[in-house]
């Protein structure tokens, strides 16, 4: 259905936790996620409850978000119950990695048709550094098991950070040369503890083309910006969120762990879904996707989320 904007909204990313195995310096500090109980997130039934509900209300593609969603017991039941929700085109999980060596290929049995990898660095000493308890032979090893596989059209996500990771942009460029993957540049966003980080770590994603001016221009793709190396396998994307405001374009509305509906990202509005059912729950949903902002203010001011990024989900 179409939104107070003329939108039409046909993407729900769903978090299924808020915790995860890696303390990102960017998204949380070194103590981690305090624990909830296990009442206050959804359960596996509440989730797909949702799920069918945006189904029924136009939405026609469900990302699986966290925290890290493969941290999540019973990951692999909900990906099979959503998966079974009748019209739905397309089952979609971010996740930064580090367990995708052994569930590679029980996610595949359960359903899901994609997976976008978070993975900021190439760099095993800046890798541990970055995800402060992450190792990256972890997500090696899961990348090589989601080739062999068989899952299509993989995408690594890279948060661009200034004196951290851009002088790994040939690096990673390089890895579409003969990898059909999509290696996506992300422009970093002041919500959680970056918020407080010199702007010089805030980079747009145009150096890319700057440095890298062989890149040619291939049809948008949803948020991203597209390109190829000549001769090369797979794409780059460039999502710049910061420097070009998509959010004209923008087909999502999110679902936090504990069940509250978020028109944006960075919005502080949210719609409290538990304990709505059938009908109710449908009409709410409804009303959310009316209710999403035409645009995030983040060029004027930090992100206004109550919340920080684990907490939503990307
Ligand atoms: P595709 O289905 O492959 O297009 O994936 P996606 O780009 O929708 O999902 P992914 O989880 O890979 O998100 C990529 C990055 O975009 C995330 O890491 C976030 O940083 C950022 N992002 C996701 N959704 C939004 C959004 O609605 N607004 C903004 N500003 N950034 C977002
Ligand atoms: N800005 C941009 N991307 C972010 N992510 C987490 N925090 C931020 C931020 N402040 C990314 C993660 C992952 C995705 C789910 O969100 O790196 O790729
Ligand atoms: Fe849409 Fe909000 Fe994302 Fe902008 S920030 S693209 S309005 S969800």
């Amino acid at each position: 259905m179409q939104d107070g904007y003329g939108r039409e909204i046909d993407y729900l990313r769903l978090s299924v936790t808020d915790l995860c195995n890696y303390r990102c310096v960017y998204c949380m500090g070194p103590e981690g996620v305090a624990k909830r109980s296990h009442a206050d997130i959804l359960s596996i039934e509440e989730c797909v409850e949702i799920g069918r509900a945006a189904v029924a209300c136009g939405v026609r593609k469900i990302r699986v978000t966290g925290g890290e969603p493969l941290v999540r017991r019973g990951i692999l039941e909900l990906c099979r119950g959503l998966r079974e929700i009748p019209g739905l085109a397309e089952l979609c999980l971010t996740t930064n990695g580090s367990r995708l060596e052994e569930l590679a290929a029980p996610l595949r049995q359960a359903g899901v048709d994609r997976l976008n990898i978070s993975l900021d660095t190439l760099r095993p000493e800046r890798f541990s550094s970055l995800t402060r308890q992450g190792r990256l032979s972890d997500v090696l090893r899961g990348i090589a098991a989601v080739e062999e596989v068989g899952f299509q059209n993989l995408k690594l996500d890279t948060v661009l950070m200034g004196g951290f990771n851009d002088d790994e942009i040939g690096d990673f460029l390089r890895l579409t040369l003969d990898h059909p993957w999509e290696v996506r540049f992300i422009e970093l966003m002041p919500i959680g503890p970056c918020t407080a980080w010199n702007p010089s770590r805030f980079l747009s994603t145009d150096m890319v083309l700057e440095r890298f001016p062989t890149l040619r221009p291939l049809a948008a793709q949803g948020v991203a910006r597209r390109y190829r190396l000549p001769g090369a396998k797979g794409a780059v994307g460039l999502i710049s969120p910061m420097s070009h405001n998509f959010c004209g374009d923008c087909r999502r509305i999110r679902i936090t762990a504990d069940g509250r509906l978020k028109g944006c990202l960075h919005s502080r509005e949210e719609l409290p879904l538990r304990g709505l059912h059938g009908p109710e729950l449908e009409a709410a949903i409804r009303h959310g996707i009316l209710q999403k902002p035409p645009r995030h203010f983040l060029r004027e001011r930090s992100s206004e989320a109550a919340r920080d990024m684990y907490q939503i989900g990307g």
